[in-house]
C-alpha cells in the first residue's frame, strides 16, 4: 500500500502541466506534486501513474516516490483561481502525490547526453507501458542532481480505456520514432535481455496491489478490484516478453546523432 498524507496547503499550480496538477503540502510536511482525480481522465490517469510509477522503481529506473494523499474539497474555498477552485471541489477523497523534486529542470536532449544503455531501458520501459508522452515535444524527463527522473506516466496503457478490447489494443507495436531518447542510439536488445526477465507476474501482483481499490471499484465487466488487477498484469506480463520485437521508428533515427 502506498503511504497516506492528507493534504494541508495547496501552494501553487504547476501551469505546465494539462491536467493542472498543483504542489501541495501535507500533514508530514512533505511537499508534494498532486493530481486530482477530478482532473481531465480521472482516476485511469492516477491508476496508470501508480502502476507505471511501480513497476519503474521495480526495474531500477528513478521515479519520485508515490503517496496517496486525501483531500477535504474545503481546501479550495480560499483558492482565487476559479479553475483550481473548481478542481479541488471535484477531487474530495483520495488523490495521487509525488514527491517534488525541487530544484529540477526539464530534460533538454541538446543541452544533455544520454548514455545508450540508459537511454534504451527507459524506450523499452516506454514501449512496455505504451507511452506516449515521451516525445521531444514533451520529454516527461526531469534532470535532479545529475541524473534522469521519469515523470508524468497518465497517458500510458491506453488499452484501459476499453477493457472489452484490451488484448488487441496491448498487443500492437510501440512507435519510437519521436521518443525523445530515440537519437541516443538506445541499446533496446540489451534492455530487453535485462528487464524482460524482471517483470514476472509476482512483481507485477506486487505493482497492482498498490493501486487504491476506490479507483478500481466498478469498472464493467469486474467483478472485483483484484480481478481488475489482475488484469493490468496479465497484459503487462505478456507484452514484456515481445514488445522489443515489435518496437518501430529506430531505425530512421540512429544516424542522427
Ligand atoms: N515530482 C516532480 N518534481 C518536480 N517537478 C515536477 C514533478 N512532477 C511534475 N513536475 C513539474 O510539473 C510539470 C507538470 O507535471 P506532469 O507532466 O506530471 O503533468 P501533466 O498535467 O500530466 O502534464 P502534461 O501536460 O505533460 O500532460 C512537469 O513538466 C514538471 O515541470
Ligand atoms: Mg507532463
Amino acid at each position: 500500500m502506498l503511504k497516506e498524507v492528507f493534504a494541508t496547503r495547496y501552494i501553487t499550480p504547476l501551469r505546465e502541466g494539462g491536467s493542472l496538477p498543483g504542489l501541495v503540502e501535507a500533514d508530514d510536511l512533505g511537499l508534494y506534486v498532486m493530481k486530482f482525480t477530478g482532473a481531465g481522465q480521472g482516476r485511469k490517469t492516477l491508476v496508470a501513474e501508480v502502476v507505471c510509477a511501480g513497476l519503474a522503481r521495480r526495474l531500477g529506473l528513478r521515479v519520485p516516490g508515490l503517496v496517496t494523499v486525501g483531500l477535504d474539497p474545503v481546501l479550495g474555498l480560499g483558492e482565487p483561481d476559479q479553475e483550481v477552485q473548481g478542481l479541488l471541489r471535484a477531487s474530495g477523497g483520495l488523490n495521487l502525490g509525488m514527491d517534488f523534486l525541487s530544484g529540477a529542470i526539464g530534460f533538454d536532449p541538446l543541452a544533455f547526453a544520454v548514455g545508450p544503455e540508459e537511454a534504451g531501458r527507459i524506450l523499452w520501459f516506454d514501449a512496455l507501458v505504451g507511452n506516449v508522452d515521451r516525445s521531444w515535444r514533451n520529454p516527461n524527463l526531469l534532470m535532479w542532481h545529475g541524473d534522469l527522473w521519469l515523470i508524468d506516466h497518465g497517458a500510458t496503457m491506453i488499452w484501459h480505456h476499453n477493457w472489452p478490447g484490451a488484448e488487441v489494443s496491448a498487443a500492437r507495436p510501440y512507435d519510437a520514432s519521436e521518443h525523445v531518447l530515440a537519437p541516443f542510439a538506445p541499446d533496446v536488445a540489451g534492455a530487453a535481455a535485462e528487464l524482460a526477465p524482471l517483470v514476472t507476474g509476482d512483481l507485477l501482483t506486487e505493482v497492482t496491489a498498490d493501486i487504491p481499490e476506490e479507483w478500481l471499484a466498478g469498472e464493467p465487466g469486474f467483478g472485483t478490484p483484484d480481478a481488475l488487477r489482475r488484469a493490468y498484469a496479465a497484459l503487462l506480463l505478456a507484452r514484456a516478453a515481445v514488445i522489443h520485437e515489435r518496437i518501430q521508428g529506430l531505425e530512421t533515427r540512429q544516424g542522427d546523432k
